[in-house]
């Protein structure tokens, strides 16, 4: 068996990117159960957190499943780094009524640890961004039977994981919510749109490649396989289904974005993402380029960021979401991956009958 050939058994060539802080277990299981390949998003959970999400999935569906995780390096910032960065968020706590949090011990889990983890639980696909893994960690990973995705946001990043032995290639184009992935070029180069990243990458390593970034409906979905996609990965346009976890704050505000809501900020985390513009984005802009390195920041904007969801104060809250958030509909996750997949295919035949094939 072969990555390609267990896309081309999937009956909907779909998979639901793993989405940190809006999904995890249930929307991965809806998913996966409606043919399509779900994905568990196990960044932010524990290492002994990671084993359990990953039966359960199996318990639930014995389809295929992706479980993801974003390579994130071991920070060490001195205190006086940390001071300065928490007095730029001192006023933004002040307006929430909070003290800004003492010196954490840790910035994010251990990404061995979280490794281990993974694959000692030996998913079918694990799938990782923000940086490649070591080549021993790839050579694990087959052994232990699961397929390997790398995440890239170039050509140069897309060679890098065919290098190490990836299975296949995630093409995050510009226009993708959340986080970049991008690790070998800095973010004004790593910008590159979805349809000249899959057709670039396609023609410059052989192995399938999964378009990421604005498709949201079937029309998409068909536009990227006939790029030369294997299969599409969509975030954005599950944010609203019914098994995510999006807090009730960001769901209204990507029901009632407006024409080009969305903008790269490093403001929250320290690493640049795309979401609904808001007012801290526009107020730390300024200051962004200071702000300390992804997960430091990260970690420091967190209970700032939850402080604000409880009191639905969406100015002050990470909004992640991409270019083409307003396609977004709320439905079942099944429903959703059914209703595109019989979009693509009505998009084929009207392109099959417009070409005259
Ligand atoms: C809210 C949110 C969280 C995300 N978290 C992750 C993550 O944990 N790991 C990851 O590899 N990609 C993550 N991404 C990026 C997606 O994998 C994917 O590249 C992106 O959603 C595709 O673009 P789209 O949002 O326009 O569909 C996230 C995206 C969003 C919108």
């Amino acid at each position: 068996m072969s990555l390609q050939a267990l896309f081309d058994d999937l009956p909907i060539p779909i998979i639901q990117a793993p989405m940190a802080g809006a999904t995890f277990d249930a929307l991965a299981i809806a998913v996966s159960r409606a043919g399509a390949l779900g994905s568990l998003a196990a960044a932010g959970a524990a290492p002994d957190e990671i084993g359990p999400a990953v039966d359960s999935i199996r318990t639930a569906t014995d389809r295929p499943f992706a479980v993801n995780l974003l390579v994130a390096p071991r920070a060490a910032p001195d205190a006086a780094e940390l001071d300065a960065a928490l007095a730029r968020l001192a006023p933004w706590y002040a307006e929430l009524g909070l003290e800004p949090p003492a010196h954490p011990n840790r910035f994010s889990h251990d990404f061995d640890a979280q490794l281990a983890a993974l694959v000692a639980a030996a998913p079918p696909i694990a799938s990782f961004a923000f940086d490649t893994i070591p080549p021993d960690a790839v050579d694990a990973l087959h052994r232990a039977g699961s397929y390997v995705i790398g995440t890239a946001n170039t050509v140069a990043e897309a060679r890098a994981w065919a290098e190490l032995g990836a299975d296949g290639i995630c093409a995050q184009g510009m226009e993708a919510g959340g986080h970049r992935g991008n690790f070998l070029a800095e973010i004004d180069d790593s910008l590159i749109g979805t349809m000249a990243l899959v057709a670039t990458i396609r023609a410059a390593v052989n192995l399938p490649v999964i378009a990421a970034g604005g498709i949201m409906d079937g029309r998409g979905v068909a536009a990227a396989l006939a790029l030369g996609a294997s299969a599409v990965q969509m975030g954005t346009a599950f944010l609203l289904a019914d098994e995510a976890i999006t807090n009730a704050p960001w769901r209204q505000a990507i029901v009632q974005a407006g024409d080009d809501p969305t903008r790269l900020t490093r403001a929250f985390s320290g690493r640049y993402a795309r979401g609904l513009e808001n007012r801290f984005m526009r107020e730390m802009r300024a200051i962004e380029d200071e702000l300390p390195a992804y997960p430091v920041q990260n970690r420091l904007t967190q209970p700032l960021r939850a402080a604000a969801e409880k009191s639905g104060e969406t100015g002050l809250m990470s909004l992640w979401a991409g270019q083409a958030v307003t396609l977004a509909e709320a439905a079942p996750a099944g429903d959703l991956v059914r209703r595109w997949w019989a979009e693509a295919q009505a998009a084929a035949r009207a392109l099959s009958a417009r070409t005259g094939a």
